[in-house]
């Protein structure tokens, strides 16, 4: 599949590279085609081309520009999967870390109503870079969540997911799931700030209910 992974920040680099492993075509992109010259594993482009070109779009800029990226590539985006991988971080001066959209409304959704004709699935976001396409550096089965309001698209995802290594994949179903990956953040940080190290996850156990 023809993918563009617009982000040139450790997500769309290390995570390109993942999805080239498993055979995929992928366009790296950021504001200017400059800024993913440097990625060794395929072209680089603006946001733009990079969305025209591609079957799939990853989603892997920062939180803050998630909404203009995804709106200044909006034409290229109907019909298409778009993966999220973003998180509405903000980290004001002497303040703990905030989410800019919490509680009844998430990232994810904010960007699927602003271009509806896309198909937005949420996935990846709550783990560091390194873990997304290196799951087996952690030991045992841990957890990749995703969602999205399009069964089919959620399938294409969870099939590049299994692809990558992942094995414990949780389909939490339509969008507003996004709600709690996004604020699992709070948590994530808590964890990374008391291990010291990023290299982690969570594994959900369950009762044998039937
Ligand atoms: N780092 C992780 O381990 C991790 C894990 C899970 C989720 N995430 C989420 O994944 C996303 C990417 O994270 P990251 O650490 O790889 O990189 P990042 O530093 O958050 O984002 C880098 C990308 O954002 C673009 N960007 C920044 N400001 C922009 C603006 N004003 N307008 C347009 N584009 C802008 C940059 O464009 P240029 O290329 O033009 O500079 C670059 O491509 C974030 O939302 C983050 O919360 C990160």
């Amino acid at each position: 599949m023809n993918i563009a992974v617009l982000g040139t920040g450790d997500v769309g680099r290390l995570l390109g590279s993942g999805l080239v492993r498993i055979g995929h075509r992928v366009t790296i992109a950021g504001r200017t085609a400059e800024s993913g010259r440097d990625w060794p594993d395929g072209p680089s482009s603006d946001f733009e081309s990079a969305a025209g070109g591609a079957e799939l779009v990853v989603l892997a800029v920062s939180g803050s520009a998630a909404l203009s990226v995804a709106g200044r590539v909006s034409d290229h985006l109907d019909g298409k999967v778009v993966w999220d991988l973003t998180n509405p971080l903000e980290f004001p001066p002497d303040a703990p870390m905030r989410l800019s959209i919490a509680n009844d409304w998430s990232l994810a959704e904010e960007i699927q109503a602003s271009v509806p004709g896309a198909r937005v699935v949420k996935a990846l976001n709550t783990v560091n870079s390194h873990v997304m396409t290196h799951p087996e550096e952690i030991p045992g089965d841990h957890a990749a969540f995703y969602c999205g309001n399009d069964e089919t698209a959620r399938s294409v995802v969870a099939g590049m997911l299994a692809e990558l290594g992942w094995r414990q994949i949780l389909d939490l179903g339509d969008l507003t799931a996004a709600r709690g990956m996004e604020s699992y953040l709070h948590l994530w940080l808590r964890i990374w700030n008391t291990l010291g190290h990023a290299r982690f996850n969570v594994s959900v156990v369950s009762a044998k209910t039937r």
